[in-house]
């Protein structure tokens, strides 16, 4: 088997090598300004995202459709969140509007997880197992994270749903949830840093007196499910990876109303709850990194 490749093609690529006098890092397609900027960083010593990380134009383009379709899902299953209606219910709508559009719901079989979607009510951090025998009640607090590979590109968001009266408490809760996830897009740009991110997410929990969840991160997402980086919600601003144009992964913080620990269930192997048995919330954003700031790839 030969390759052709077509002469414009190595042209491109030996021009490009005599420009910058070494290896291109960033894919094709993508500016000279990044790609000097990106060579600079790595001068300096910074830590910067495997190449593999940068995503190409069609690979962007074909997270966009995955997003696109999850966002629309998470529409759609919105009316049937509340009161009465069983955990099992909303996994089957998930399945079947999924696989309606061609495509599949990435937490089926994945490590073994037995359902389409993530239910977690009140306690339940997150990674809840859809069940025939749990009822959503009034006065829940409900996290729904969907999940769509679309022609082998993926896009993972979540939201949160109140149910019916919700305490006072929980509605700050899940308000300031949100806020944090908002804080940490907001801080999400070219040539920050993930510190950045993590920082400003703890403050604006922490000043609320809530605690932000560590055994759990966001993560690159659009290639694989869950790939590099990490993506933590607390931390220190100015260190860990530079984020560079190209990247695309999730912003998905947990905010416990009391202290941080969680454990995992034990009979289902799955099933995320915090250890002092108070509310936890959580909103989650998957996004690119562009030149001039990041977009939402759903949210
Ligand atoms: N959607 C979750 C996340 O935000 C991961 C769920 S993994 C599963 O990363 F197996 F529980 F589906
Ligand atoms: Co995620
Ligand atoms: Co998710």
């Amino acid at each position: 088997m030969r390759f052709f490749v077509p002469l414009h093609q190595i042209f491109a690529n030996m021009s490009m090598k005599k420009f910058f006098g070494g290896n291109k890092y960033t894919p094709n397609g993508y500016s000279k300004e990044v790609e000097e900027k990106v060579q600079d960083c790595i001068r300096r010593g910074y830590h910067v995202p495997k190449r593999t990380l940068l995503r190409s134009k069609e690979q962007i383009e074909g997270i966009r459709e995955a997003g696109k379709i999850n966002k629309a899902l998470l529409d759609y299953i919105t009316p049937l969140v509340k009161e009465g209606v069983t955990t099992a219910e909303i996994d089957h709508a998930v399945y079947a509007f999924t696989t309606d559009h061609d495509a599949i719901p990435a937490p089926f079989l994945y490590e073994g997880f037995p359902k389409s979607s993530c239910i977690s009510i009140n306690d339940v951090v997150c990674h809840g197992i859809p069940s025939t025998k749990e009822v959503i009640k009034d006065g829940d607090i409900v996290n729904v994270d969907l999940t769509t590979i679309y022609k082998g590109y993926f896009a993972d968001a979540s939201r949160m749903f109140m149910i019916g009266n919700v305490s006072e408490e929980n509605q700050k809760l899940v308000r300031v949830a949100k806020e944090c996830r908002d804080i940490g897009v907001e801080m999400a740009k070219p040539w920050a840093r993930l510190g950045d991110i993590g920082e400003a997410i703890q403050k604006h929990a922490e000043s609320n007196g809530y605690s932000v969840v560590r055994d759990l991160c966001g993560h690159g997402c659009g290639v694989k499910f869950h790939e590099d980086p990490n993506v933590n919600h607390y931390g220190k601003a100015g260190t860990g990876m530079v984020l560079v144009p190209g990247m695309t992964f999730t912003i998905e913080p947990m905010i416990n109303m009391g202290k941080f620990q969680v454990f995992i269930d034990e009979d289902d192997g799955w099933t995320v709850c915090t250890e002092d048995g108070l509310p936890s919330a959580q909103w989650e954003s998957h996004i690119l990194i562009t030149e001039t700031g990041n977009e939402i790839l759903c949210e």
